[in-house]
């Protein structure tokens, strides 16, 4: 079995081990967890799966572990196929989406997994999202018209302006690019992060919305935009291949274009 050594001081204890027995492709999975009921510290258990008789992602190893070894392991997951991201974890150092992340494509002897970095945690791999929820809810991200609907059709919109929402309209809320962002991370009280601000141009840049000035007003705030220095992790880790931080400077530009 694969020694890992946690650093020096870590509040993480070591746990158990859960060999495998007889495996013909074993792998060692390093998981974090932690149950606010029975009062220990955080800590890493070590599974052992054969991968011969297990499916390739990260999420298929997670589901034979708590199936066949260890019920008491705590993850999200639906869809399993990257779109409900309600996997999103910290696998091998990087936010990702567990079941669209192959377990051979993390190099070395032990997979090692997180929750979602710099977030309450409710248990084992679960973060708490309610303040991401809320941060989303606050920007209303719906339609907002004064011109009543057409009744006789939906409110159209050019092709050009629909492929304006390419790229936006595909973010899946996995909240891994906000919980790679330092900014987020010292000041996601107040700073909106990359997600909800992405998902805020989404709703500025739709030709149908007709709430753009007021949208653009409520994010004009020394913390909700501003605290984006342009680290660039947020686009580097979405697992969907999207790019907030391309999104945040868009929101900039028209903040800046509105006061000339
Ligand atoms: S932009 Fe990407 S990483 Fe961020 S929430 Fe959307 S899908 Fe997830
Ligand atoms: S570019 Fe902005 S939102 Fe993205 S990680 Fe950096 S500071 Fe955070
Ligand atoms: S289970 Fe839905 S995105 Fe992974």
């Amino acid at each position: 079995m694969a020694e890992f050594n946690l650093p020096k001081n870590s509040r993480i204890q070591k746990g158990k081990h859960f060999p495998a027995q007889g495996a013909k492709k074993p792998r060692t999975f390093k998981i974090y967890r932690w149950n606010p009921d029975d009062g220990l510290n955080p800590r890493t258990d070590t599974y052992e799966v054969d991968m011969a008789a297990c499916g390739p992602m990260v999420l298929d190893a997670l589901i034979k572990i708590k199936n066949e070894i260890d019920p008491t392991l705590t993850f999200r997951r639906s869809c399993r196929e990257g779109i409900c991201g309600s996997c999103a974890m910290n696998i091998d150092g990087t936010n990702t989406l567990a079941c669209i992340c192959a377990s051979d494509s993390v190099k070395g002897g032990e997979v090692a997994i997180y929750p979602l970095p710099h977030m309450p945690v409710v248990k084992d791999l679960v973060p708490d999202l309610t303040h991401f929820y809320a941060q989303h809810a606050s920007i209303r991200p719906w339609l907002r018209t004064q011109t009543p609907a057409p009744t006789d059709r939906e409110r159209l919109q050019s092709k050009e302006d629909r492929a304006k929402l390419d790229g936006l309209y595909e973010c899946i809320l996995c909240a891994c690019c906000s919980t790679a962002c330092p900014s987020y991370w010292w000041n996601g009280d107040r700073y909106l992060g990359p997600a909800i601000l992405l998902q805020a141009y989404r709703w500025i840049v739709d030709s149908r919305d007709e709430d753009t000035g007021a949208r653009l007003d409520e994010l004009e705030d020394p913390f909700k935009l501003y605290r984006c220095h342009t680290i660039m992790n947020c686009t580097r880790t979405c697992p969907k291949g999207l790019n907030p931080a391309k999104a945040i400077a868009e929101i900039k530009k028209l903040m800046l274009a509105r006061k000339v």
